[in-house]
Protein backbone atom coordinates (compact mmCIF):
# COMPACT_ATOMS: atom_id res chain seq x y z
CA UNK A 1 0.00 0.00 0.00
CA UNK A 2 2.82 1.96 0.38
CA UNK A 3 6.69 2.03 -0.67
CA UNK A 4 8.41 3.70 2.64
CA UNK A 5 7.37 4.18 6.55
CA UNK A 6 9.58 6.52 8.65
CA UNK A 7 9.17 6.71 12.07
CA UNK A 8 11.19 10.15 12.97
CA UNK A 9 11.16 11.19 16.27
CA UNK A 10 11.40 15.06 16.52
CA UNK A 11 8.82 17.44 14.43
CA UNK A 12 12.16 18.70 12.53
CA UNK A 13 12.73 15.54 11.27
CA UNK A 14 9.27 14.91 10.38
CA UNK A 15 9.15 17.96 8.47
CA UNK A 16 12.51 17.41 6.91
CA UNK A 17 10.82 13.93 5.29
CA UNK A 18 7.70 15.68 4.02
CA UNK A 19 9.51 18.40 2.33
CA UNK A 20 11.96 15.56 0.97
CA UNK A 21 9.08 13.57 -0.47
CA UNK A 22 6.63 16.41 -0.85
CA UNK A 23 3.66 15.28 -3.05
CA UNK A 24 4.04 11.38 -2.10
CA UNK A 25 4.08 11.76 1.37
CA UNK A 26 1.37 11.80 3.96
CA UNK A 27 1.83 12.45 8.14
CA UNK A 28 0.20 9.41 9.96
CA UNK A 29 -0.70 9.41 13.21
CA UNK A 30 -3.94 7.53 14.28
CA UNK A 31 -4.46 6.55 10.13
CA UNK A 32 -8.17 5.28 11.08
CA UNK A 33 -8.84 7.55 7.73
CA UNK A 34 -6.00 7.44 5.67
CA UNK A 35 -5.10 3.46 5.91
CA UNK A 36 -8.94 3.03 4.39
CA UNK A 37 -8.01 5.56 1.65
CA UNK A 38 -5.14 3.27 0.78
CA UNK A 39 -6.82 -0.31 1.15
CA UNK A 40 -9.19 1.69 -1.60
CA UNK A 41 -6.86 2.87 -4.14
CA UNK A 42 -8.22 6.35 -3.25
CA UNK A 43 -4.54 8.32 -2.74
CA UNK A 44 -2.52 6.61 -5.47
CA UNK A 45 -0.14 9.72 -5.15
CA UNK A 46 0.90 8.36 -1.37
CA UNK A 47 4.32 6.36 -1.37
CA UNK A 48 5.50 7.34 1.97
CA UNK A 49 4.28 7.26 5.18
CA UNK A 50 5.74 9.72 8.01
CA UNK A 51 4.72 8.32 11.32
CA UNK A 52 4.52 10.55 13.91
CA UNK A 53 3.28 9.25 16.97
CA UNK A 54 6.84 8.64 18.74
CA UNK A 55 7.45 12.12 18.63
CA UNK A 56 6.87 13.07 22.15
CA UNK A 57 5.14 15.67 23.78
CA UNK A 58 2.68 16.20 20.95
CA UNK A 59 -0.07 14.88 22.61
CA UNK A 60 -0.79 18.12 25.46
CA UNK A 61 -3.86 19.44 26.27
CA UNK A 62 -2.96 22.74 28.18
CA UNK A 63 -4.09 26.07 28.81
CA UNK A 64 -0.87 28.15 27.62
CA UNK A 65 0.00 31.32 28.96
CA UNK A 66 -1.64 33.43 26.43
CA UNK A 67 -5.02 31.93 27.93
CA UNK A 68 -5.89 29.99 25.06
CA UNK A 69 -6.34 25.75 25.53
CA UNK A 70 -3.99 23.83 22.84
CA UNK A 71 -4.18 20.59 21.36
CA UNK A 72 -1.43 18.93 20.13
CA UNK A 73 -1.47 17.32 16.84
CA UNK A 74 -1.20 13.95 18.63
CA UNK A 75 -4.21 14.35 21.31
CA UNK A 76 -6.44 11.49 20.35
CA UNK A 77 -10.90 11.83 20.49
CA UNK A 78 -10.43 10.08 23.60
CA UNK A 79 -7.87 11.99 25.53
CA UNK A 80 -10.29 14.90 24.72
CA UNK A 81 -13.07 12.73 26.57
CA UNK A 82 -11.54 12.38 28.97
CA UNK A 83 -9.83 15.43 29.45
CA UNK A 84 -10.94 17.47 32.70
CA UNK A 85 -9.71 20.79 30.88
CA UNK A 86 -11.72 20.13 28.03
CA UNK A 87 -14.61 18.84 30.20
CA UNK A 88 -15.31 21.93 32.30
CA UNK A 89 -13.72 24.55 29.50
CA UNK A 90 -14.15 23.54 25.72
CA UNK A 91 -17.50 20.54 26.45
CA UNK A 92 -19.18 20.72 23.44
CA UNK A 93 -15.47 19.40 22.03
CA UNK A 94 -15.78 16.58 24.52
CA UNK A 95 -19.28 16.09 23.41
CA UNK A 96 -18.10 15.92 19.90
CA UNK A 97 -14.99 13.64 20.52
CA UNK A 98 -17.31 11.37 22.11
CA UNK A 99 -19.68 11.17 19.43
CA UNK A 100 -16.71 9.75 16.87
CA UNK A 101 -16.90 6.78 15.90
CA UNK A 102 -15.89 3.87 18.62
CA UNK A 103 -14.08 3.21 21.41
CA UNK A 104 -11.26 1.59 19.34
CA UNK A 105 -10.78 4.50 16.97
CA UNK A 106 -10.84 7.17 19.51
CA UNK A 107 -8.13 5.71 21.04
CA UNK A 108 -6.09 6.19 17.50
CA UNK A 109 -7.89 9.23 16.03
CA UNK A 110 -6.72 12.85 16.62
CA UNK A 111 -8.26 15.82 16.78
CA UNK A 112 -5.93 17.11 14.51
CA UNK A 113 -6.77 14.01 11.87
CA UNK A 114 -10.19 14.94 12.13
CA UNK A 115 -9.88 18.43 10.85
CA UNK A 116 -6.87 17.57 7.97
CA UNK A 117 -9.69 15.03 6.64
CA UNK A 118 -11.91 18.14 6.44
CA UNK A 119 -15.43 16.14 5.48
CA UNK A 120 -17.76 18.11 6.04
CA UNK A 121 -19.81 15.80 8.41
CA UNK A 122 -16.47 15.30 10.90
CA UNK A 123 -17.80 15.94 13.82
CA UNK A 124 -14.82 17.88 16.10
CA UNK A 125 -14.61 20.43 13.40
CA UNK A 126 -18.20 21.75 14.13
CA UNK A 127 -17.65 22.74 18.05
CA UNK A 128 -13.96 23.95 17.18
CA UNK A 129 -15.54 26.59 14.50
CA UNK A 130 -18.01 27.68 16.68
CA UNK A 131 -15.26 28.15 19.54
CA UNK A 132 -13.50 30.22 16.70
CA UNK A 133 -10.65 27.89 16.82
CA UNK A 134 -6.65 28.42 14.77
CA UNK A 135 -4.80 25.83 13.20
CA UNK A 136 -1.06 26.29 13.46
CA UNK A 137 0.74 24.83 10.38
CA UNK A 138 4.28 24.11 10.19
CA UNK A 139 7.18 23.53 7.44
CA UNK A 140 10.49 23.42 7.00
CA UNK A 141 9.72 27.37 5.45
CA UNK A 142 7.91 28.42 8.81
CA UNK A 143 5.07 28.59 10.44
CA UNK A 144 1.40 30.36 10.15
CA UNK A 145 -1.87 30.72 12.07
CA UNK A 146 -4.72 30.67 9.94
CA UNK A 147 -8.75 30.92 11.31
CA UNK A 148 -10.70 27.93 10.31
CA UNK A 149 -12.39 30.51 7.34
CA UNK A 150 -9.10 30.66 5.44
CA UNK A 151 -8.45 26.53 6.81
CA UNK A 152 -11.31 25.35 5.15
CA UNK A 153 -11.87 25.61 1.25
CA UNK A 154 -14.01 22.78 0.63
CA UNK A 155 -14.73 19.20 0.41
CA UNK A 156 -12.15 17.69 2.13
CA UNK A 157 -10.28 20.68 1.12
CA UNK A 158 -7.99 22.69 2.88
CA UNK A 159 -5.18 25.19 2.70
CA UNK A 160 -2.32 22.71 4.19
CA UNK A 161 0.45 23.04 1.83
CA UNK A 162 2.12 18.98 0.90
CA UNK A 163 5.13 20.34 3.11
CA UNK A 164 3.31 21.38 6.21
CA UNK A 165 2.27 19.49 9.64
CA UNK A 166 -0.57 21.04 11.77
CA UNK A 167 0.95 21.45 14.92
CA UNK A 168 -1.59 23.44 17.27
CA UNK A 169 -4.90 23.64 17.73
CA UNK A 170 -6.53 26.23 19.72
CA UNK A 171 -9.34 28.53 21.23
CA UNK A 172 -10.17 30.53 23.51
CA UNK A 173 -12.01 28.62 27.15
CA UNK A 174 -15.06 28.87 27.90
CA UNK A 175 -15.54 31.77 30.19
CA UNK A 176 -17.72 31.22 33.37
CA UNK A 177 -21.00 32.84 31.45
CA UNK A 178 -20.71 30.62 28.39
CA UNK A 179 -22.57 27.60 27.90
CA UNK A 180 -21.80 25.47 24.99
CA UNK A 181 -23.51 22.00 23.18
CA UNK A 182 -22.82 19.51 20.79
CA UNK A 183 -25.53 17.83 18.98
CA UNK A 184 -25.43 15.04 16.46
CA UNK A 185 -28.44 13.26 14.46
CA UNK A 186 -26.99 9.99 13.15
CA UNK A 187 -28.57 7.03 11.76
CA UNK A 188 -27.55 4.60 14.68
CA UNK A 189 -26.43 5.45 18.04
CA UNK A 190 -22.45 4.64 17.82
CA UNK A 191 -20.18 4.14 14.70
CA UNK A 192 -22.16 6.70 12.84
CA UNK A 193 -21.48 9.48 10.61
CA UNK A 194 -23.74 12.60 10.36
CA UNK A 195 -26.46 13.75 9.03
CA UNK A 196 -26.88 17.12 10.27
CA UNK A 197 -24.66 18.37 13.96
CA UNK A 198 -25.22 21.38 15.26
CA UNK A 199 -22.74 22.92 17.54
CA UNK A 200 -23.82 26.27 19.70
CA UNK A 201 -22.08 28.52 22.27
CA UNK A 202 -23.88 31.36 24.31
CA UNK A 203 -22.71 33.26 26.32
CA UNK A 204 -25.06 34.94 28.57
CA UNK A 205 -25.55 38.65 30.58
CA UNK A 206 -28.11 37.38 32.93
CA UNK A 207 -31.33 36.01 31.02
CA UNK A 208 -30.08 37.68 27.45
CA UNK A 209 -27.68 36.61 25.15
CA UNK A 210 -24.51 38.69 25.09
CA UNK A 211 -23.44 36.32 22.15
CA UNK A 212 -24.32 33.54 20.15
CA UNK A 213 -21.57 31.28 18.15
CA UNK A 214 -23.59 28.04 15.90
CA UNK A 215 -22.14 26.15 13.73
CA UNK A 216 -23.36 23.67 11.51
CA UNK A 217 -22.06 19.99 9.96
CA UNK A 218 -23.00 17.97 7.43
CA UNK A 219 -25.01 20.84 5.39
CA UNK A 220 -22.68 22.49 3.53
CA UNK A 221 -19.15 21.78 1.34
CA UNK A 222 -17.57 23.01 4.48
CA UNK A 223 -18.57 23.48 8.06
CA UNK A 224 -20.94 26.91 8.03
CA UNK A 225 -21.58 29.64 10.68
CA UNK A 226 -24.92 30.32 11.38
CA UNK A 227 -24.64 34.23 11.21
CA UNK A 228 -28.04 35.48 10.95
CA UNK A 229 -28.76 33.41 14.01
CA UNK A 230 -26.09 34.75 15.87
CA UNK A 231 -27.12 38.30 15.12
CA UNK A 232 -30.58 37.53 15.88
CA UNK A 233 -29.72 36.22 19.43
CA UNK A 234 -28.09 39.33 20.44
CA UNK A 235 -29.20 40.60 23.04
CA UNK A 236 -32.29 38.77 23.17
CA UNK A 237 -33.48 36.58 25.81
CA UNK A 238 -33.96 32.85 24.85
CA UNK A 239 -37.77 32.81 24.83
CA UNK A 240 -39.44 30.01 22.87
CA UNK A 241 -40.01 32.24 20.29
CA UNK A 242 -36.70 33.89 19.62
CA UNK A 243 -35.59 30.16 19.65
CA UNK A 244 -38.07 28.79 17.02
CA UNK A 245 -36.92 32.37 14.76
CA UNK A 246 -33.33 31.53 15.47
CA UNK A 247 -33.93 27.73 14.37
CA UNK A 248 -35.80 28.92 11.51
CA UNK A 249 -32.98 31.22 10.51
CA UNK A 250 -30.38 28.81 10.74
CA UNK A 251 -32.00 26.52 8.67
CA UNK A 252 -31.51 29.07 6.18
CA UNK A 253 -27.83 28.97 6.76
CA UNK A 254 -27.77 25.40 5.67
CA UNK A 255 -27.06 24.28 1.80
CA UNK A 256 -27.73 20.74 2.33
CA UNK A 257 -27.88 17.79 -0.85
CA UNK A 258 -29.19 14.98 -0.97
CA UNK A 259 -26.98 11.55 -0.28
CA UNK A 260 -27.75 8.08 1.54
CA UNK A 261 -27.76 9.69 5.17
CA UNK A 262 -30.59 11.44 4.08
CA UNK A 263 -32.32 14.17 1.52
CA UNK A 264 -31.50 17.62 1.16
CA UNK A 265 -34.97 18.79 2.63
CA UNK A 266 -34.81 16.15 5.84
CA UNK A 267 -31.28 17.75 6.72
CA UNK A 268 -32.64 21.45 6.34
CA UNK A 269 -35.40 20.98 8.90
CA UNK A 270 -33.26 18.66 11.66
CA UNK A 271 -30.86 21.99 11.51
CA UNK A 272 -33.89 23.61 12.48
CA UNK A 273 -34.90 21.30 14.90
CA UNK A 274 -31.28 20.85 16.50
CA UNK A 275 -30.36 24.16 16.65
CA UNK A 276 -33.79 24.75 18.62
CA UNK A 277 -32.91 21.71 20.80
CA UNK A 278 -29.08 22.85 21.54
CA UNK A 279 -30.70 26.37 22.78
CA UNK A 280 -33.01 24.78 24.91
CA UNK A 281 -30.58 22.91 26.61
CA UNK A 282 -28.61 25.89 27.00
CA UNK A 283 -31.28 27.73 28.80
CA UNK A 284 -32.01 25.14 30.75
CA UNK A 285 -28.49 24.17 31.48
CA UNK A 286 -28.83 21.04 30.47
CA UNK A 287 -26.41 20.67 27.80
CA UNK A 288 -24.33 17.84 30.08
CA UNK A 289 -27.26 15.66 30.25
CA UNK A 290 -26.85 12.29 29.06
CA UNK A 291 -22.87 13.18 28.75
CA UNK A 292 -21.09 10.22 30.57
CA UNK A 293 -19.25 11.18 33.75
CA UNK A 294 -16.75 7.85 33.26
CA UNK A 295 -17.27 6.79 29.97
CA UNK A 296 -15.07 3.46 28.89
CA UNK A 297 -12.27 4.10 26.98
CA UNK A 298 -10.91 1.06 26.85
CA UNK A 299 -7.48 1.54 28.50
CA UNK A 300 -6.24 -1.62 29.73
CA UNK A 301 -3.56 0.48 30.72
CA UNK A 302 -2.33 3.85 31.74
CA UNK A 303 -4.42 6.98 30.86
CA UNK A 304 -4.78 6.96 26.85
CA UNK A 305 -1.27 8.38 25.95
CA UNK A 306 1.06 6.54 23.28
CA UNK A 307 4.44 5.63 24.29
CA UNK A 308 6.83 7.51 22.41
CA UNK A 309 9.58 5.35 23.57
CA UNK A 310 10.36 2.12 21.19
CA UNK A 311 10.60 -1.36 23.21
CA UNK A 312 12.95 -2.18 21.18
CA UNK A 313 16.89 -2.52 22.46
CA UNK A 314 19.33 -0.33 20.06
CA UNK A 315 21.40 -1.67 18.10
CA UNK A 316 18.24 -4.05 17.15
CA UNK A 317 16.70 -3.87 13.82
CA UNK A 318 16.67 -0.44 12.09
CA UNK A 319 17.12 2.10 15.38
CA UNK A 320 20.07 4.08 14.68
CA UNK A 321 19.31 5.80 17.74
CA UNK A 322 19.75 9.73 16.50
CA UNK A 323 17.03 10.87 14.81
CA UNK A 324 14.83 8.80 12.31
CA UNK A 325 14.02 5.45 12.68
CA UNK A 326 13.18 4.14 9.20
CA UNK A 327 11.71 0.91 7.84
CA UNK A 328 11.71 0.35 4.13
CA UNK A 329 11.52 -3.12 2.37
CA UNK A 330 12.69 -6.09 3.88
CA UNK A 331 13.41 -4.37 7.12
CA UNK A 332 12.26 -6.74 10.39
CA UNK A 333 9.40 -5.12 12.48
CA UNK A 334 10.36 -6.23 16.20
CA UNK A 335 7.66 -6.44 18.73
CA UNK A 336 6.00 -8.54 21.48
CA UNK A 337 3.04 -10.38 21.20
CA UNK A 338 1.73 -12.04 23.83
CA UNK A 339 4.47 -11.49 26.06
CA UNK A 340 6.94 -13.09 22.94
CA UNK A 341 9.47 -10.75 21.55
CA UNK A 342 9.16 -11.50 17.82
CA UNK A 343 10.77 -10.38 14.52
CA UNK A 344 8.84 -10.05 11.12
CA UNK A 345 10.38 -9.81 8.11
CA UNK A 346 8.33 -8.38 4.93
CA UNK A 347 5.27 -6.86 6.74
CA UNK A 348 6.27 -2.94 6.26
CA UNK A 349 3.55 -2.43 4.13
CA UNK A 350 0.84 -4.16 5.68
CA UNK A 351 -1.99 -3.55 8.29
CA UNK A 352 -1.31 -5.09 11.68
CA UNK A 353 -4.26 -7.37 11.08
CA UNK A 354 -2.65 -8.66 8.24
CA UNK A 355 0.68 -9.09 9.50
CA UNK A 356 -0.56 -10.83 13.32
CA UNK A 357 -2.95 -13.36 10.67
CA UNK A 358 -0.61 -14.35 7.84
CA UNK A 359 3.27 -13.47 9.42
CA UNK A 360 2.39 -14.94 12.72
CA UNK A 361 -0.74 -17.11 12.16
CA UNK A 362 -2.61 -15.67 14.17
CA UNK A 363 -5.87 -16.20 13.74
CA UNK A 364 -8.22 -15.53 16.21
CA UNK A 365 -8.20 -12.11 15.38
CA UNK A 366 -10.28 -11.86 12.69
CA UNK A 367 -11.10 -9.80 9.15
CA UNK A 368 -14.94 -8.84 9.33
CA UNK A 369 -15.27 -5.72 7.61
CA UNK A 370 -11.55 -4.27 7.00
CA UNK A 371 -12.98 -0.22 7.72
CA UNK A 372 -12.49 0.00 11.33
CA UNK A 373 -16.70 -0.58 11.29
CA UNK A 374 -17.08 -3.68 12.86
CA UNK A 375 -14.65 -4.52 15.82
CA UNK A 376 -13.95 -8.45 14.78
CA UNK A 377 -9.76 -7.49 14.55
CA UNK A 378 -9.67 -5.57 17.88
CA UNK A 379 -6.20 -6.33 19.53
CA UNK A 380 -4.82 -3.97 22.70
CA UNK A 381 -2.14 -2.23 21.45
CA UNK A 382 0.30 -0.56 23.80
CA UNK A 383 -2.32 -0.79 26.47
CA UNK A 384 -5.50 0.31 24.31
CA UNK A 385 -8.14 -1.32 22.60
CA UNK A 386 -7.39 -0.73 18.62
CA UNK A 387 -8.99 -2.15 15.14
CA UNK A 388 -6.15 -3.62 13.77
CA UNK A 389 -7.09 -3.32 10.41
CA UNK A 390 -6.76 0.60 10.56
CA UNK A 391 -2.58 0.52 12.23
CA UNK A 392 0.03 0.29 9.35
CA UNK A 393 2.09 -3.07 10.88
CA UNK A 394 5.30 -0.75 11.41
CA UNK A 395 3.65 0.95 14.49
CA UNK A 396 3.97 -2.23 16.01
CA UNK A 397 7.80 -2.03 15.49
CA UNK A 398 8.65 -1.44 19.31
CA UNK A 399 5.24 -2.06 20.47
CA UNK A 400 3.23 -4.67 22.65
CA UNK A 401 0.76 -6.42 21.50
CA UNK A 402 -2.35 -8.38 23.08
CA UNK A 403 -4.28 -10.73 21.35
CA UNK A 404 -7.15 -12.86 21.74
CA UNK A 405 -4.44 -16.01 21.89
CA UNK A 406 -2.66 -14.56 24.82
CA UNK A 407 -5.74 -13.42 27.00
CA UNK A 408 -5.86 -16.64 28.83
CA UNK A 409 -3.25 -17.55 31.63
CA UNK A 410 -1.59 -20.10 33.53
CA UNK A 411 -4.02 -22.34 31.66
CA UNK A 412 -7.34 -21.44 32.05
CA UNK A 413 -9.80 -18.94 30.42
CA UNK A 414 -10.03 -15.48 31.30
CA UNK A 415 -13.34 -14.99 33.08
CA UNK A 416 -14.79 -12.80 29.98
CA UNK A 417 -14.13 -16.49 28.01
CA UNK A 418 -15.21 -18.18 31.15
CA UNK A 419 -18.13 -15.97 31.22
CA UNK A 420 -18.86 -16.21 27.36
CA UNK A 421 -19.12 -20.00 27.08
CA UNK A 422 -21.41 -20.25 30.22
CA UNK A 423 -23.87 -17.90 28.65
CA UNK A 424 -23.66 -18.88 25.42
CA UNK A 425 -22.70 -15.67 24.14
CA UNK A 426 -21.28 -17.14 21.08
CA UNK A 427 -22.75 -18.64 18.08
CA UNK A 428 -20.80 -18.65 14.64
CA UNK A 429 -18.09 -17.18 16.65
CA UNK A 430 -16.67 -14.52 14.14
CA UNK A 431 -17.04 -11.53 16.10
CA UNK A 432 -16.40 -13.33 19.67
CA UNK A 433 -12.25 -12.76 19.61
CA UNK A 434 -12.82 -8.86 19.10
CA UNK A 435 -15.97 -8.73 21.77
CA UNK A 436 -13.29 -10.78 24.37
CA UNK A 437 -10.84 -8.39 23.66
CA UNK A 438 -12.97 -4.83 24.13
CA UNK A 439 -14.05 -6.85 27.17
CA UNK A 440 -10.91 -7.72 28.76
CA UNK A 441 -9.99 -4.28 28.26
CA UNK A 442 -12.88 -2.46 29.22
CA UNK A 443 -12.68 -4.52 32.75
CA UNK A 444 -8.95 -3.67 32.98
CA UNK A 445 -9.70 0.03 32.62
CA UNK A 446 -13.25 -0.23 35.06
CA UNK A 447 -13.31 -3.98 36.92
CA UNK A 448 -16.70 -3.40 37.98
CA UNK A 449 -18.64 -1.74 35.28
CA UNK A 450 -22.39 -0.58 34.76
CA UNK A 451 -24.25 -1.60 32.22
CA UNK A 452 -23.84 1.31 30.02
CA UNK A 453 -20.17 1.39 30.57
CA UNK A 454 -19.96 -2.04 29.10
CA UNK A 455 -22.67 -0.92 25.97
CA UNK A 456 -20.29 1.80 25.60
CA UNK A 457 -17.09 -0.43 25.63
CA UNK A 458 -18.74 -2.90 22.89
CA UNK A 459 -19.97 0.43 20.56
CA UNK A 460 -17.49 -0.67 17.96
CA UNK A 461 -17.87 -4.30 17.51
CA UNK A 462 -21.03 -6.11 16.10
CA UNK A 463 -22.37 -9.17 16.05
CA UNK A 464 -24.17 -10.92 13.11
CA UNK A 465 -26.20 -13.56 15.42
CA UNK A 466 -25.88 -13.73 19.08
CA UNK A 467 -27.90 -10.56 19.68
CA UNK A 468 -26.17 -8.68 22.47
CA UNK A 469 -28.04 -9.12 25.76
CA UNK A 470 -25.82 -12.37 26.45
CA UNK A 471 -22.93 -10.54 25.71
CA UNK A 472 -23.47 -7.58 28.18
CA UNK A 473 -24.85 -10.07 30.60
CA UNK A 474 -21.15 -12.26 30.60
CA UNK A 475 -19.32 -9.33 30.98
CA UNK A 476 -20.86 -8.44 34.25
CA UNK A 477 -20.77 -12.33 35.44
CA UNK A 478 -17.17 -11.20 34.34
CA UNK A 479 -16.91 -8.50 36.00
CA UNK A 480 -18.57 -9.97 39.45
CA UNK A 481 -15.55 -12.83 39.22
CA UNK A 482 -12.89 -10.33 39.08
CA UNK A 483 -9.23 -11.43 37.99
FE1 LIG B 1 -11.33 -4.18 11.59
FE2 LIG B 1 -13.88 -4.75 10.99
S1 LIG B 1 -13.10 -3.22 12.33
S2 LIG B 1 -12.10 -5.82 10.42
FE1 LIG C 1 -21.77 -14.82 14.87
FE2 LIG C 1 -21.36 -12.81 16.55
S1 LIG C 1 -21.56 -14.95 17.03
S2 LIG C 1 -21.30 -12.76 14.40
Amino acid sequence: MWKAYYTPVSVEEALRLLAEHAGRARLIAGGTDLILELERGQRPDVEVLIDITRIPGLDTIEQGPDGRIHLGPLVTHNQVVASPLCRARAFPLAQACWEVGSPQIRNRGTVAGNLITASPANDTIVPLWAMDATVTLQSVRGRRILSFEDFYQGVRRTAMAPDEMLVDIAFAPLEPNERGIFLKLGLRRFQAISVVSVAAVVAFDGERVARARIALGAVAPTIVRAREAEDFLQGRALTDDAIARAGELARGAARPIDDIRGPAWYRAEMVRVLTMRALRRLREGAEREGFPERPAQLWARGEGRWPTWLQVPPGLATWDGQVCHREEGPEPIVTTVNGQRVVVHGANDKTLLRMLREDLHLTGTKEGCGEGECGACTVILDGMAVMSCLVPAPRAHGAEILTVEGVAAGGRLHPVQAAFIRHGAVQCGYCTPGFVMSGVALLAEIPRPTRDQIRQAFAGNLCRCTGYYSLLEAVEEAAGAGP
